[in-house]
This record gives structure tokens, C-alpha cells and sequence, in this order.
């Protein structure tokens, strides 16, 4: 829900100050090079950090016959002087020197226009007012941007840590947001300041006040400017305007007044003693470092920073619109509007399968004309109107929800449900797990325990994506719902790509008949140990999934047991170097491991050892990883040996503990029992424990770390579930 605020006013500022942040970002992008045009100009002479302004007025004193007043102008010294013939001008000089110089480049006309446009947008007074509205909108749209960006991370400290990969626009927009938003943020306040300051809400530019100040008339030798010792100590950087005293008489009470950044003083011309100093104060250095900030006076790095920031502003717009399209286009699952709509279809799927069904089914009811909406199952909203409630969902982890419905039966426990509506619901599952559709059965339950909710069709269980068991299902549903049942649309819409095969050992000589297929694919391709190669054996029939282990050389490795009629492992298993394979990536974030994790404990059995010897090889800061492996002989781990015995003398892994059950039925759950220490360890420093192999022996190890949890009095083990230290992936 707060998430959903911060992206809607995100997403709802940025709508309405689009065209106006387009336009400042493009013109500020161009004025920037202005700046740095300037400041190349303003050092032209050399460094005038390094010259004093009692450097200038001496050169001034060689050179002409008396000078009235200087003022600093991009880099030059306008004088008004009097020449050694008489004559009075005003010039410019070079600030070091003191000869005169061509006067300044006037602007060129791009950037006075471009100005222009960026501070009213053509439209006078009432372009200003927006400018400074937008400025106020651009400050909160960063804002909550970085609050979105907060959340993403997990909490401020961890914003400079790694970024999740996604789609191209939603990396870049994170990815980029981090870098510019400070940027960002000063360039919108230092606008609004600007913008106040221009409307007169703020003060503007503070004027000095001196006091009424007499000179001794018994002093009649005014002394030469290059002699006021204050002037040896400010720099020509520093200095703004100088001005001569006009009269050398006392009785007329003229001084030096010189005005630098911080400060404007009065100078006695007879004595070099300071008189009055008016210090500017904080108000007026504000509105100078606004103004610095906002346009890079004074620094071309700054300068550069606020084109790059500009640039990013135009690319956060853009892909901000590519991320709210994809959303949208995801989130409008359905065509009507929740509140009205017949038919309800909420969906539970963790890779995708389950909603291919539920699109079928939602495209019969709109061919028979029914009004249909479909969503997620956590998205689940009570409702205030007749309807057919359908809940399609697969059952993941050992009998758990898919991700995108584990908030159901909570929302549907607390719903307020004032009219009557009639369900049905279709499981998805394998008959492989001892949970078969054990959520749609659990959902089942709870809402024939709902009030005002009446079953219309039993519940439909599919096992591994059958499409008769589906067919069979949805005919008894259409009659339930007087609908006429049209041909089927399920086809699978995944894309393939080709994988190249590295190197494949014999199955035939490993005693469970387990073999390594290292394979290569598009370098483009990403994917990390933990993610699933799913491969569809035969045309039509459901995908077979393997974790991937990434070795060395980046390849993929695969560790399969060759089923004596398993289709998938039996074609694998026939490969040769040089086959090549069709397959996908499914990435799957939950069994990647830990980011910057310094210690970790992986338990498997069998092929389960996959993505763990991957995730040893990504191991490059060596941190503690403890791997524990069961398997049925000691001759059955020689196929993962060599590679660990390579991972252990590399730091890459501190321990191996193996068990073998073929003499006294020991496995790997001993192992865990017999190491408390370093599951109290691991749990209560926040470290995770990695499990992969087959669901019995998950099972199992899950059972002892429950069993170490309560004699330790340490949380639930549904907490380390929960909370991610405890991942599993079992099949
Ligand atoms: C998340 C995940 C990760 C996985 N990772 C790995 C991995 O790293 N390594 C690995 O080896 N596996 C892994 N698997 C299992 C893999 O996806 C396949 O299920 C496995 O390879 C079997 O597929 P298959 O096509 O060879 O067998 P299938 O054709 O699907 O057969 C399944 C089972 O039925 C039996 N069977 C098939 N036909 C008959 C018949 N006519 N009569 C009797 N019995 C029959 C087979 O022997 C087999 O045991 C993973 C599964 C999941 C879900
Ligand atoms: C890691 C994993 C765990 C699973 N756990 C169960 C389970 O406990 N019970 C079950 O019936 N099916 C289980 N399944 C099978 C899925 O529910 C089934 O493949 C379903 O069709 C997947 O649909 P989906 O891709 O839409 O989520 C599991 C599958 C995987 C990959």
C-alpha cells in the first residue's frame, strides 16, 4: 500500500510536469556548456586565485594616469581609468597584466535564447510561474523517486549496493537514479529559490549598509592603492567591484570601497585602514550558491555534473513512461473494471504456466460474452456485487503459495464481503510432491468457510500441466456456468534459444547414472547459479527444469540423473560435444545467494550440488561457505570431486562434509543434527542456509534445523523461511 502511494505520486508528478521538464532539461543541458564556456573564459589569464587585487592596481599604476573604478566580467577587468594622454574610458584589461584587451564575446545567440526560454518558456511572467512550479515538482518527483529507490534496496544504507538486474529501463532508471538524484534535488531547490527570489517572495541581492564615516582633516597624502595592505589579501577570484576614491581632499569624505564575495569594505585613502565592513549575510551567500549551483558558476566539474544530470532527467522520463507501459500493460489483465465484472479470475502462478491456463479460460468467457476481470491473487479485493469468483493457482515450495498469492488467504480472512457470490478453483501441481495442489486445496477451504460464498464447481487438480486433466476440469465447470466450451488456446509462447554443448561425461559409468553437461549459450544471455534451464523435450509437452551451476569460464553446468524413462534426461544424456540444445533461462531469485555475504551453508543431496559448486566458483571474496553433500557411495561423489577439490584448495570453499547412505542408511540430515553450532551461528548472525536436492531430504533437513531452533530457543524455523536465511529449491 505505501509502495503503491510513493509509485503513484511518483509516477502522477512526473504525468503533469512532463512537457515542462523536458523543456528546462534540454535548455539546461545547453546552458550548462554555456558555463563551461565561461569558466574556460574566466581562467583565460591564468589562475586569479593566485593574484591579488593590490597585483592589479600596481600594473594599473604603471600603466595609466589615475583609475576610477574595476569590475570583474568574465575573466576581464572592466576599468574606468584615465589614459596617460588625458582621455577618460572605460576599458577592459587583462586582470594580470593590466593591457587592455578586446572587450568580452557577447553571448552567442543559442545561449541567450536557450536562457530565455529556460527561465519563462517564451511565455513571459506566466512562464515563470510555471518554471518555478515545475522546479517544486521536479524536487518532489526526485524525492520520490529515491523513497521508491529506498524501498527497492531495503533501506537507505544499502541504495549504493548492487541493483538487482530486470529489463533494460527499470536497471538504468534505479541504476542511474542513485548517481543523479542529489544532483537532482539541488538543482530543483536552488530553481524554486530562484524563481522566489525573482517574484520578490525572497529578498534579493542585499545592499550593503555602512556607516556615516568622517576622515581626519589634518590627513592630506592619500596613499596608492597597491599599498592598502588589505587589497594584497584578496584575490582577484574573490574580488567583485573595487572603487577609487574621486576626491583626494578629506573634507569631500570619499574612500576605497571594495566589494568582494563575502564582504564589502570602506577603505580610509589617506591611512589603508579599514573604516566599515559590511558582511554579507547568510540570506545573500545563499542566493549566491543557488545561483552557482544552479547554473555551475564558478565550476566546469559542476558544470558537467548538471548537463549529465539534465541528460538523466530526459532518460528518466523516457524510461520511466517504458516502465509505467510495461506495468499497465501487466496489470490490465482484464478488460473490465473489477466492481463490475460477472466473472472474477485470481491467479497464483510462480513461472508463468498456471496463468497461460487462466488467459484460456478468461478468453472463453469474453468469446461468450461474458464481463471478466483477472488479477493476482494478492491483489484480492473484496467486492460489493454478484459475481463468479474463480481462483487458478500452482502449489509451490513443499505445499506453499506461488509468490503472487501468499497474501490470499489473509486479505480473504479480513475481507468484508457484503454480497453473495458462488467460487470454483483449479489446482496446479505434481503428483511428485507429497503436498499435491496442496494451496488451491488450502484456498478451497477457506472460502467454503466464507459467509456468503457458495461452491458452484469441485475442485479441478492438474497434475504436471496435463491437458486432459485440465479439458476434463473446465467441461464440468462450462456446464455448471451455462457456457459453451470453445477450442483451446494454452499454447506455450516461450522463446527458445540455442545452447551449445561444451562437454558431456558417460552416465553409463557413474553408479546413479548421473552425468555433467556443460553448455555455452549467447554471451548476451545472463543468468546467475541458482537460475533453472527449462527445457521442453518433446513439442507440446511440459518444460523439465535444471539448476544451473555457472563454472569458471562463465559456461553453464548441469548435473543430471538420467531416469530410466524420463524422457528429458534420456535425450540429454545422448548429447555430444558440439549438439546443440533449445532452451530458456528462468531466472530464480529466490535461490540466488545473499548479496555481499561473508559466510553460508549449502546442504544437498544428489544432483542438488548443481548451482551450490556454481555459487562456490562466483565465490571470489572467499567468504565461508560449509557445503554439506549425501549421496549413495563414495563412488557416486567422484563426478563433483575434481571441481571441489579444486574450489577447496582455491579458498573457494572451507569444508565438505559428506555422508554415504548405502551401508547404514546415513544422510545428510546426521550431518546438520551433528552441527548446531554453526546453524545457531549462521541463523543468529543473519547468515542463510542454502538446501537443493530432492524434497524428502529438504524435508528432513528442515525438520533438524527446526529441532536446533527450539532447543536453542531461537526464532520459528517459518522465520528463517520467511525472511529469506533459509532458501530452498527442492524437486
Ligand atoms: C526446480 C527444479 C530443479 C531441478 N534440477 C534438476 C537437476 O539439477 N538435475 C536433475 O537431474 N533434475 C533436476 N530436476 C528434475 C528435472 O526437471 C526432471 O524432472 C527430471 O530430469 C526428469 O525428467 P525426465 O523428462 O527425464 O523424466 P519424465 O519423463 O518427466 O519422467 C518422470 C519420472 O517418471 C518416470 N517414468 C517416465 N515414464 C515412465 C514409464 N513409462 N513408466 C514408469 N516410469 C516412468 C521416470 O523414470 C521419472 O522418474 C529439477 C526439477 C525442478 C523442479
Ligand atoms: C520448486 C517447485 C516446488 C513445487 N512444489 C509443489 C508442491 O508442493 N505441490 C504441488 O502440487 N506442486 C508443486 N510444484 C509443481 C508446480 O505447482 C507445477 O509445476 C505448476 O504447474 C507450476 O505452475 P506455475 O508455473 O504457474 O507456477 C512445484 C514446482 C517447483 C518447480
Amino acid at each position: 500500500m505505501i509502495l503503491s502511494v510513493w509509485r503513484f505520486s511518483h509516477f502522477f508528478l512526473a504525468c503533469i510536469s512532463v512537457f515542462f521538464l523536458i523543456g528546462a532539461s534540454v535548455s539546461g543541458a545547453i546552458l550548462s556548456f554555456s558555463s563551461i564556456e565561461q569558466e574556460n573564459r574566466n581562467n583565460q589569464f591564468g589562475d586569479l586565485d593566485s593574484f591579488s587585487v593590490s597585483q592589479l592596481c600596481d600594473s594599473l599604476e604603471s600603466k595609466y594616469k589615475e583609475t576610477y573604478s574595476i569590475e570583474m566580467k568574465q575573466g576581464l577587468a572592466q576599468v574606468s581609468l584615465l589614459t596617460n594622454d588625458g582621455k577618460a574610458e572605460t576599458i577592459y584589461v587583462n586582470p594580470i597584466t593590466a593591457d587592455q584587451v578586446s572587450p568580452p564575446k557577447k553571448e552567442s545567440r543559442l545561449y541567450s535564447l536557450t536562457r530565455i526560454f529556460h527561465r519563462s518558456l517564451l511565455l513571459k511572467k506566466t512562464g515563470r510561474i510555471v518554471v518555478g512550479i515545475s522546479s517544486l515538482l521536479l524536487f518532489f518527483i526526485a524525492v520520490t523517486g529515491l523513497a521508491l529507490l529506498v524501498r527497492r534496496q531495503g533501506s537507505f544504507v544499502n541504495i549504493f549496493k548492487k541493483i538487482s538486474k530486470e529489463d533494460f529501463y527499470t536497471y538504468w532508471h534505479a541504476q542511474l537514479s542513485r548517481f543523479f538524484v542529489l544532483a537532482i534535488v539541488l538543482i530543483a531547490l536552488s530553481g524554486v529559490y530562484l524563481s522566489l527570489e525573482r517574484f520578490e517572495i525572497v529578498p534579493g541581492e542585499q545592499a550593503p549598509v555602512h556607516s556615516a564615516v568622517q576622515n581626519d582633516l589634518n590627513q592630506f597624502s592619500p596613499i596608492k592603492a597597491s599599498d592598502v595592505s588589505l587589497f594584497k589579501n584578496v584575490s582577484l577570484a574573490e574580488l567583485e567591484s573595487l572603487v577609487f576614491p574621486f576626491s583626494p581632499f578629506p573634507e569631500d569624505g570619499d574612500h576605497f570601497q571594495i566589494k568582494t564575495k563575502d564582504s564589502d569594505v570602506v577603505i580610509n585613502q589617506f591611512t589603508g585602514e579599514v573604516i566599515s565592513t559590511f558582511n554579507f549575510g547568510f540570506q545573500q551567500k545563499f542566493r549566491v550558491w543557488s545561483y552557482a549551483v544552479h547554473t555551475g558558476k564558478g565550476s566546469i566539474s559542476w558544470s558537467v555534473i548538471l548537463c549529465m544530470a539534465c541528460c538523466s532527467i530526459l532518460f528518466f522520463i523516457f524510461s520511466g513512461l517504458q516502465i509505467s507501459l510495461k506495468r499497465l500493460k501487466h496489470k490490465k489483465l482484464s478488460t473490465s473494471e473489477n466492481s463490475e465484472s460477472e466473472f472474477i479470475i485470481l491467479v497464483g502462478s510462480e513461472n508463468g504456466n498456471t496463468m497461460r491456463f487462466a488467459r484460456s479460460i478468461y478468453d472463453l468467457l469474453i468469446l461468450n460474452g461474458k464481463s471478466v476481470f483477472l488479477d493476482y491473487l494478492n491483489n484480492y479485493k473484496s467486492q460489493q456485487h454478484e459475481h463468479h469468483l474463480l481462483v487458478i493457482t500452482s502449489t509451490y515450495g513443499l505445499g506453499e503459495a506461488p509468490a503472487n498469492a501468499n497474501k490470499f488467504l489473509k486479505k480473504l480472512h479480513k475481507a468484508k464481503q457484503s454480497a453473495a457470490f458462488d467460487f470454483s478453483v483449479l489446482g496446479f501441481g505434481s503428483r511428485n510432491y507429497p503436498d499435491f495442489c496442496q494451496f488451491a486445496i488450502d484456498v478451497e477451504e477457506a472460502l467454503k468457510k466464507h459467509t456468503n460464498a457458495t461452491k458452484k464447481t469441485g475442485i479441478g487438480l492438474v497434475n504436471q500441466q496435463s491437458k486432459s486433466d485440465f479439458n476434463s476440469w473446465k467441461q464440468r465447470w462450462c456446464i455448471d456456468n451455462k457456457l459453451s466450451n470453445y477450442s483451446e488456446t494454452t499454447e506455450n509462447t516461450n522463446t527458445y534459444q540455442q545452447f551449445e554443448v561444451l562437454s558431456i561425461t558417460d552416465a553409463a559409468l557413474h553408479p546413479k547414472h548421473t552425468f555433467r553437461l556443460s553448455l555455452r549459450g549467447d554471451p548476451k544471455t545472463e543468468f546467475v547459479s541458482g537460475d533453472l534451464l527449462a527445457i521442453r523435450p518433446v513439442e507440446g509437452e511440459q518444460e523439465r527444469l535444471y539448476s544451473i551451476g555457472v563454472g569458471s569460464e562463465g559456461e553453464i553446468i548441469l548435473y543430471i540423473k538420467k531416469h530410466f524413462f524420463g524422457v528429458c534426461s534420456q535425450q540429454l544424456s545422448e548429447l555430444s560435444e558440439s549438439d546443440k540444445i533449445q532452451a530458456r533461462i528462468v531466472t530464480n531469485k529466490k535461490f540466488h545467494t545473499p548479496e555481499d555475504y561473508r559466510s553460508l551453508i549449502l546442504v544437498s543431496n544428489g544432483t542438488g550440488i548443481a548451482p551450490f559448486i556454481g555459487m562456490a566458483f562466483e565465490n571470489k571474496s572467499n567468504a565461508v561457505i560449509d557445503l554439506f553433500w549425501g549421496g549413495k557411495s563414495a563412488e557416486d561423489f567422484q563426478l563433483y570431486e575434481p571441481q571441489l577439490s579444486d574450489l577447496k584448495s582455491s579458498g573457494r570453499i572451507k569444508n565438505v562434509y559428506t555422508v554415504f547412505s548405502e551401508n547404514k542408511k546415513d544422510y545428510v540430515q546426521r550431518l546438520i543434527s551433528e552441527s548446531p553450532d554453526k546453524i545457531i551461528e549462521a541463523l543468529s548472525n543473519g547468515a542463510s542456509i542454502m538446501i537443493c536436492g530432492s524434497i524428502k531430504m529438504g524435508q528432513g533437513v528442515l525438520d533438524e534445523i527446526g529441532v536446533i531452533c527450539k532447543k536453542n530457543n531461537l526464532e520459528e524455523i517459518d522465520f528463517y523461511k520467511d525472511n529469506g536465511q533459509i532458501k530452498m529449491d527442492c524437486y
